[in-house]
C-alpha cells in the first residue's frame, strides 16, 4: 500500500488489508510505504489511527518508510492512493517498472475509472472517516477477489 507520506492513507490501507486477510485465514505479506522520505520513522497521523481505533484496528505500531524499488519486485501487488503516487513510482523504478503490479486501489471497485483516494492530510477528522470507509470497501473487494 503506497501514498505520498505514508502517514495518513496508506498505514490505514496496510491496517485494514492485515485485518481482513486474517480474518479471512489468508497468509498475506502486506505492508505500506511512502513515495516520499518526509516521516521516515514516525508512527501513523494521530487521526489515522484514531480512526482505526474505532473500527478496531490497532495501526500505531507501523512505522513510516519509504517505498524502495526492490519492493516492486518482492510483492505480488502495489496499490497506491492517488495519480500522482503512480507517477511517482512509475519515476522512481524507471526500467524496472512492472506495471501489471501496480494499481490504483479504487479501481478495484471502479475499474478503469481512476478515483483517487483523496489527502486528508490538510483537513479535520472527517476526511480520515471518509478515508476509512473507502478504503473498507476496497479492501473488501479484494479479499473477495482471491477467494
Ligand atoms: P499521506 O498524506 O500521503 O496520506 O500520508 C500526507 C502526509 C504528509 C504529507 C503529505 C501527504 N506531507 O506533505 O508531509
Amino acid at each position: 500500500m503506497v501514498c505520498l507520506g505514508n502517514i495518513c492513507r496508506s498505514p490505514l490501507a496496510e491496517g485494514i488489508l492485515r485485518h481482513k486477510a486474517a480474518d479471512a485465514g489468508l497468509d498475506w505479506v502486506i505492508h505500506s510505504s511512502g513515495t516520499s522520505g518526509f516521516h521516515i520513522g514516525e508512527p501513523p497521523h494521530h487521526l489515522s489511527q484514531k480512526v482505526a481505533n474505532a473500527n478496531g484496528i490497532d495501526i500505531s505500531g507501523q512505522r513510516c518508510g519509504q517505498f524502495r524499488k526492490e519492493d516492486l519486485r518482492f510483492y505480488d501487488k502495489i496499490y497506491v492512493m492517488d495519480r500522482s503516487n503512480y507517477t511517482d513510482l512509475n519515476r522512481l523504478c524507471g526500467a524496472d517498472w512492472v506495471p501489471e503490479k501496480v494499481a490504483l486501489i479504487l479501481n478495484e471497485l471502479y475499474p478503469g475509472e481512476d478515483r483517487e483516494v483523496p489527502d486528508p492530510w490538510y483537513g479535520g477528522e472527517a476526511g480520515y472517516h471518509e478515508v476509512f470507509s473507502m478504503l473498507e470497501k476496497a479492501c473488501e473487494k479484494i479479499i473477495e477477489k482471491s477467494k
